[in-house]
């Protein structure tokens, strides 16, 4: 079973970031699965970067939209980003150091920030951009 597991609750209303949000959700199961198989370190370091440049892509897609329409919460929204960015490349440079494993702890910590940020950060500006016409 994936670790997490989409549906309708994790919609902001919007396609084209629902289709993304979908994507990392996969990309942090493929992870999970990975682990759970007992994959090799280097599969697992290729899931994780992977992870963390479409989830830095993903973060830019909203944010040049927050700008083109000019969000009000773009700042906080954005603060969140990085501190995000900031852990996971943290994590990562850990990986590449060796010294670093990837746990049940990581994949908790993954599965939580996600649906936490989906849920109560990227929900809040449905109703701004969908004013906006953008789907
Ligand atoms: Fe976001
Ligand atoms: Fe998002």
């Amino acid at each position: 079973m994936p670790l997490i597991q989409w549906n309708k609750q994790l919609s902001v209303g919007i396609d084209s970031i629902d289709d993304q949000h979908k994507k990392i959700i996969n990309m942090i199961n493929a992870l999970n699965d990975a682990l759970a198989e007992g994959q090799a370190n280097e599969v697992l370091v290729k899931i994780f970067d992977g992870l963390a440049v479409y989830t830095v892509k993903h973060f830019g897609y909203e944010e040049d939209l927050f700008a083109q329409y000019g969000y009000a919460e773009t700042q906080a929204h954005k603060n969140e980003h990085e501190s995000l960015i900031k852990q996971v490349t943290e994590l990562q440079q850990k990986m590449n150091d060796g010294d670093f494993i990837i746990s049940i702890k990581v994949m908790a910590f993954l599965k939580e920030w996600l649906t936490n940020h989906i849920l109560k950060t990227d929900m809040a500006y449905t109703e701004f951009l969908v004013s906006k016409g953008v789907s």
